[in-house]
């Protein structure tokens, strides 16, 4: 195993650590000490369980383990597959406190973390992120939640995991249009509270691009080093942590427009994140030669920098009237004021979103 770092996500009682590193699921012993009982439910799905899951539970001898493999993808998000955890954990007589072991990306992190949430009123839970998008968001923070075919996330739960364990040797049978959509939120950590990390990854990206194992293990920290500082400042989103939506209510609008059939969350999000750069713009509050410093890199890293032409300015208002963000009515966009400074406002001129959403860029 190579350097293992260790991050803090500091919410006092509820405080854990995240650990980074390469090859981490292999070293022996290493999730033990978050494990309280006996029981450990590990919950992942039809195509990780193939690469990793054997890893997973023979570091874990002395306890009963059980597994439960989920169907592969978003539209499996939802409570009925949330059932199937609840079905296991009951036909093998899991109680009160067994361990559950999210082992996947951000869709069975999510549904794992709900389920944990919930049975016997909360049990404890255990992250192991194997996308580029859990490593550096999803797995950190606590958010859980499941679909509901009348919204994305609707139905969900705050609860905080034992641990995080992000294993950056995982992502190395990532596919390549998964790992790209993962560094769009990679950019938006630099974009939203970080410059200097946003200069580093102009200069990082090809070695970024290339999954350059250093690179790679920089991006990972510095992200959940943001997320950490702004979840422990902000737990259940009253203020600063709705800046992590940044290019989101743009993003959200593309992929509902889309059906979620078309682009990944993190493409329609580097897409979203240059027209709230663009709108910044046009607020006078961000340079053009910055905006245009996102956009070459989102480029870089081969991500799309505006929605797709068959959304009208319309249908894409229409869709984010129904953003998580919208409140008493008034739509509430994340925007930037600078690079590294976003704010969350309501303070922008309707007529210059209008005209935003026309624009074909
Ligand atoms: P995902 O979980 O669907 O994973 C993407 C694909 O990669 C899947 O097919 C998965 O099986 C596969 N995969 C995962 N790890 C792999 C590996 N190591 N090798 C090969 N294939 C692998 O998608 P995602 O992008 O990880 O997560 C998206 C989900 O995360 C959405 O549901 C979104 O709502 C949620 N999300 C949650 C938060 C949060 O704070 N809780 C933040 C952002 C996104
Ligand atoms: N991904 C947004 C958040 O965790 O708040």
């Amino acid at each position: 195993m190579s350097t293992c770092i260790t991050l803090t996500v500091d919410l006092g009682e509820r405080s854990y650590p995240i650990l980074i590193g390469a090859g981490l699921l292999k070293t022996p012993g290493l999730l033990v000490p978050y494990i309280s009982g006996s029981q450990v439910l590990v919950v992942t799905n039809e195509t990780i369980a193939p690469l990793y899951l054997e890893q997973l539970t023979a570091a874990l001898p002395a306890h009963q383990v059980d597994t439960v493999i989920l169907p592969d993808g978003e539209k499996y998000k939802n409570l009925d597959t949330l059932n199937l955890i609840f079905d296991r954990l009951l036909e093998q007589r899991h109680n009160r406190t067994t361990t559950l072991i999210a082992l996947g990306g951000g869709v069975v992190g999510d549904m794992t973390g709900f389920a944990a949430a919930c049975y016997q009123r909360g049990v404890n839970f255990i992250q192991v992120p194997t996308t580029l998008l859990a490593q550096v968001d999803s797995s950190v923070g606590g958010k859980t939640a499941v679909n509901h075919p009348k919204g994305k996330n609707m139905i969900g739960a705050f609860y905080q995991p034992q641990c995080v364990i992000a294993d950056t040797t995982t992502l190395d049978t990532l596919p390549d249009r998964e790992y790209r959509s993962g560094l769009a939120e990679v950019v938006k950590y630099g974009l939203i509270a970080d410059a200097d990390f946003f200069n580093w990854l102009e200069l990082n990206a090809d070695a970024l691009m290339a999954r350059q194992p250093e690179a790679l293990a920089t991006a990972v920290r510095r992200s959940c080093e943001n997320k950490a500082r702004i979840v422990s400042q902000d737990e259940r989103e009253g203020g600063i942590r709705a800046i992590l939506n940044l290019g989101h209510s743009f993003g959200h609008a593309i992929e509902t427009a889309q059906s979620y059939c078309d682009w990944l969350h993190g493409e329609a999000v580097a897409a979203g994140m240059v027209m709230a750069a663009e709108l910044s713009r046009l607020l006078g509050w961000l340079s053009l030669a910055d905006r245009q410093r996102i956009e070459r890199l989102l480029a870089k890293c081969q991500l799309p920098t505006w929605a797709p032409d068959n959304i009208d300015a319309k249908t894409f208002i229409a869709l984010m009237a129904v953003d998580k963000k919208v409140l008493d009515g008034t739509l509430r966009l994340v925007l930037l004021k600078s690079l590294g400074h976003a704010v969350v406002t309501s303070d922008f001129d309707t007529d210059c979103l209008s005209r935003l959403l026309s624009s074909k860029e």
